[in-house]
Order: structure tokens, then C-alpha cells, then sequence
């Protein structure tokens, strides 16, 4: 089985990134770039990147109409992304038409509803019901577009996945046993996302942070 972990690079500086990614690349399964890192280093940073050897999730979480996100998905064509997020609430053709032009060796999959928005935020954008509902909403209208999978929280993995048994699900949010959180929150560990259904464990901080990231990208691959 290969190592399921995506290691976020959420570093401002290109050197730093390829650094990072040169030493962790033996206990990571692949690398995920985000809009920031596009937008900052574009095409060149993702071949840098690339380089090193391993897999490239590309997190642009693209939204517009299907014409342009099509449009998208073909010039990212070149970087022989493995995975690249859209926004299931850019609906079903626009999902749909993303699947079409992304190629047989990309996973597209969708990110349902950001986790930095609660249930009033929801609202004001004239969406009733709670978050958990719109997740399992946005889920099923991203299966039936024909979409891979989804992005979801540690908490939802286990219902998601029974709800679409054969879901290529993408998990970030996660943190290694024994690491800080604030006493209330439930921690979900990387090996309890991998347990309930996650194919993918997106986990930046812990590792990049570290003091030692080698030595704590091994811990957790340890625990898989
Ligand atoms: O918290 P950490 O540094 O492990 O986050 C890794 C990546 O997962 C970041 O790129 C972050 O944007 C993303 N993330 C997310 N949803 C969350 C938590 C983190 O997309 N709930």
C-alpha cells in the first residue's frame, strides 16, 4: 500500500518548499500545492516541485462557470496533477465538464463546504439546514456528476463513506495523537481518517512545523 499522506506545502518560498519536500520525500506519499503557491509560483514552482518524485495534489478548488473551469483544468493538463479540487457548489455541469477535461490519470475532487464557515454563515448565503446536511448534499450531487470523491473532515469520513462506498476521499484537519489542540475538540488522528475511509491524508503543520519534520512524517507513517 503506498504511504496515503499528502504533505502541504504551505511555505511562501519556493527553495524552502523543494527543501522541505527533498527531505520529507522517503515518508510522504505526495505533495499538495494550494492556490497560494500557484498564484505565487505558478506552473514552474509545481515542476519544481515535481521533481522531487512524488505525486502533486493541486488544492485550487476551482469555481466558475463549466466553460472556464474546463478551460482550467486543460492548461493544468501539463503538470500531470494526481488530484485537483473544485468547488461542488459551482454545481453539477460545472463539475461534470471539470471531470471531462481533467484525463484519465486525475482525480477531481470536490471541496463541499469550507470549514472556516458555520451554519449562520450558511444562511446568509441562503442556504437552510445545517452544514452536516449541505456536506451530504454537495456529496451526492459531486457523485453524481461523476466526480472521485470529496474533501471532508475527519468527523464526517465515516458517514461519507458509507453514504458512497467506492468515494475517493480526501482528508485534511488531521493531527497525530499527542499533538496540541484545545481541550474540547475531538483530535482525529491520521490513522483514524484512514481507518474510517479516507484515501487521502492532507497534514501540513505537524510535519512542516516540526522541529525535526523527517523524524515526525516517520511517526506518523508509523502509525498507519
Ligand atoms: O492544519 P494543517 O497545516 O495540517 O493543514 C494542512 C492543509 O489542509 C492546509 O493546506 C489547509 O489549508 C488544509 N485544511 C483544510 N481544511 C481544514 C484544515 C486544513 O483544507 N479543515
Amino acid at each position: 500500500m503506498s504511504n496515503p499522506v499528502y504533505l502541504a506545502l504551505d511555505l511562501p518560498r519556493l527553495d524552502a518548499a523543494k527543501a522541505l519536500a527533498e527531505k520529507v520525500k522517503g515518508h510522504v506519499g505526495g505533495f499538495k500545492l494550494g492556490l497560494e503557491f500557484f498564484c505565487a509560483h505558478g506552473h514552474h514552482g509545481v515542476h519544481e516541485i515535481a521533481s522531487v518524485g512524488l505525486p502533486i495534489f493541486l488544492d485550487l478548488k476551482l469555481h466558475d462557470i463549466p466553460n472556464t473551469v474546463a478551460g482550467a483544468m486543460q492548461a493544468i493538463h501539463v503538470l500531470e496533477p494526481a488530484i485537483v479540487t473544485v468547488h461542488a457548489s459551482g454545481g453539477r455541469a460545472m463539475m461534470e465538464d471539470a471531470k471531462a477535461a481533467a484525463g484519465e490519470h486525475c482525480k477531481v475532487v470536490a471541496v463541499t463546504m469550507l470549514t472556516s464557515l458555520d451554519e449562520r454563515d450558511l444562511q446568509r448565503t441562503g442556504v437552510s439546514g445545517t452544514p452536516h446536511d449541505h456536506v451530504l448534499r454537495l456529496a451526492e450531487l459531486a457523485e453524481a456528476a461523476g466526480l472521485d470523491g470529496i474533501v471532508c473532515s475527519g468527523h464526517e469520513i465515516g458517514e461519507v463513506h458509507r453514504q458512497w462506498k467506492k468515494g475517493y476521499f480526501v482528508v485534511p484537519g488531521l493531527r497525530p495523537a499527542g499533538s496540541a489542540v484545545g481541550d474540547q475538540k475531538r483530535v482525529v488522528t491520521p490513522r483514524a481518517a484512514r481507518d474510517d475511509g479516507a484515501s487521502v491524508l492532507v497534514i501540513g503543520r505537524p510535519i512542516s512545523r516540526a522541529e525535526d519534520p523527517v523524524q515526525a512524517a516517520r511517526e506518523i507513517e508509523a502509525t498507519l
